[in-house]
């Protein structure tokens, strides 16, 4: 009856609370998927990208192999040729990419950030577009941010007017994950500055297209194996059809797909956290100090169930936005909550595997700096903390 079928659902709500392991809670597929893609980024990916991290080089042998899994296009919804799984399986596997590599799964990540304005404003014809070069192994770009319109996008100088039936885009975008090497852009431009956000409109332009070109790349301190460049356009001319959605929506549509995209960095943040926490307690089992393995001392086991704390109280928060946006649900609230305090505690964790590792955590022989150097970033990109708490605050004070 209908108690029983409640009393179901209820069972099945539970399975998501009741246990710690995102492992447990997905199904066999989601399994099987798992199983398969710790395998390659244990055996392809984490050892690899060491020595990477160091000189800085973009692996395209590691991309290529991953490309050709397929993990480049989780987030393809089925209807356009992508496996079609929840979003919370995707947490995990994107959670696994992070552990072995932030800037590994910052590129697969940022490459769905660029597909997400097409989902939510694009034309069948655009959508289909875009899902086919993730799809087949391509990337791509998420152009909002400007060297003067980081946290206010809406100030952006790039400018796109229109000519007949062209629209000519300027302007110099930075900070692009994937800048060199996708398939296609999403490149907001004022089309009416005098209008302020709401003149702000979306496009989507492929690569190759006369006048747009990566700029600058940048030497960053972490997610080595992630390219970041500025993108240049030097009067692109694009059809009118490029938009995304109508003139002046762009905002909107960042701002929707921003909201969306957040949950998606705080589970990269979560597998840099729990990263740390393995990092440490293979430590503090084997190494001795006062006779025995400091993991028998106190007070590194509790640093370590704070640690254990602040990754599963993250990994929890990001499935729950998840399930949210699963259920068709507001998530603009939890979304930002997810993002920001996982990447908050991964810097913190982080800390903690240095400070428990001692000396040889501060050595570059081991691989907890480089934890520290690639957790640090997701207080930054995809809205800084401080963006986060703004709009946290907003949601639950609204404006007055
Ligand atoms: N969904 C839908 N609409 C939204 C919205 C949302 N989440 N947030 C705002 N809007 C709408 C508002 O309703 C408003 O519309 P109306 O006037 O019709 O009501 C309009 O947008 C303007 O809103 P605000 O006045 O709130 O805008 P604001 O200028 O104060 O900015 C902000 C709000 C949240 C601070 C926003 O500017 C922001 O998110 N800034 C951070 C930008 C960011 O995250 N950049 C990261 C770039 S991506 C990146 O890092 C990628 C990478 O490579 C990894």
């Amino acid at each position: 009856g209908v108690i029983s079928k409640q009393r179901t659902d209820l069972n099945e709500q539970k399975k998501y609370f009741a246990t710690d392991r995102t492992d447990d809670i997905l199904n066999d597929e989601g399994k099987d998927l798992l199983a398969t893609v710790k395998e390659f980024c244990e055996n392809e990916v984490k050892e690899q990208c060491k020595a990477y991290d160091v000189s800085g080089e973009w692996p395209k042998e590691i991309y290529d192999k991953a490309m050709e899994m397929g993990l480049g296009s989780l987030e393809v919804p089925e209807e356009y040729g992508g496996i079609g799984i929840d979003r919370v399986t995707i947490s995990a596997l994107y959670e696994e990419m992070a552990k072995a590599d932030a800037g590994f799964y910052t590129t697969i990540a940022a490459s769905n950030l660029g597909l997400k304005p097409v989902l939510i404003a694009g034309t069948e014809e655009q959508k289909q577009w875009a899902c086919d070069i993730l799809v087949n192994g391509g990337y791509g770009a998420f152009c909002l941010t400007e060297p003067m319109a980081g946290s206010d996008p809406a100030s952006c100088k790039t400018t796109a007017v229109k000519d007949g039936d062209e629209y000519v885009l300027n302007g110099r975008k930075c900070f692009i994950t994937n800048g060199a090497v996708a398939g296609f852009y999403v490149v907001t431009a004022a089309t009416d500055k005098a209008l302020g956000n709401k003149g702000i409109s979306a496009f989507l332009i492929p690569a190759g297209t006369p006048g747009l070109s990566a700029g600058n790349e940048e030497n960053k301190m972490g997610i080595r194996t992630s390219n970041t460049t500025d993108v240049v356009l030097e009067d692109v001319r694009v059809p009118a059809g490029a938009m995304l959605g109508k003139e002046g929506e762009g905002f909107k549509v960042a701002m929707k797909t921003l909201d969306m995209a957040r949950t998606f960095v705080g589970c990269g943040a979560v597998g840099v956290a729990q990263r740390c926490v393995d990092e440490a307690i293979a430590y503090a089992k084997q190494r001795v100090t006062f006779g025995k393995p400091i993991g028998k001392f106190e007070a590194i086991q509790f640093m370590i169930a704070d640690m254990e704390i602040k990754t599963e109280t993250a990994r929890q928060m990001v499935v729950h936005s998840l399930t949210l946006m699963d259920k068709g649900l507001d998530y603009n609230k939890e979304s930002a909550i997810a993002k920001c305090y996982s990447g908050d505690i991964a810097v913190e964790v982080a800390l903690d595997a240095i400070q428990i590792l001692g000396g040889y955590g501060y050595s570059r022989e081991y691989p907890v700096e480089k934890l520290l150097r690639d957790a640090k970033i997701f207080q930054i990109y995809e809205g800084t903390n401080q963006i986060q708490r703004i709009v946290i605050s907003r949601a639950v004070m609204g404006k007055f």
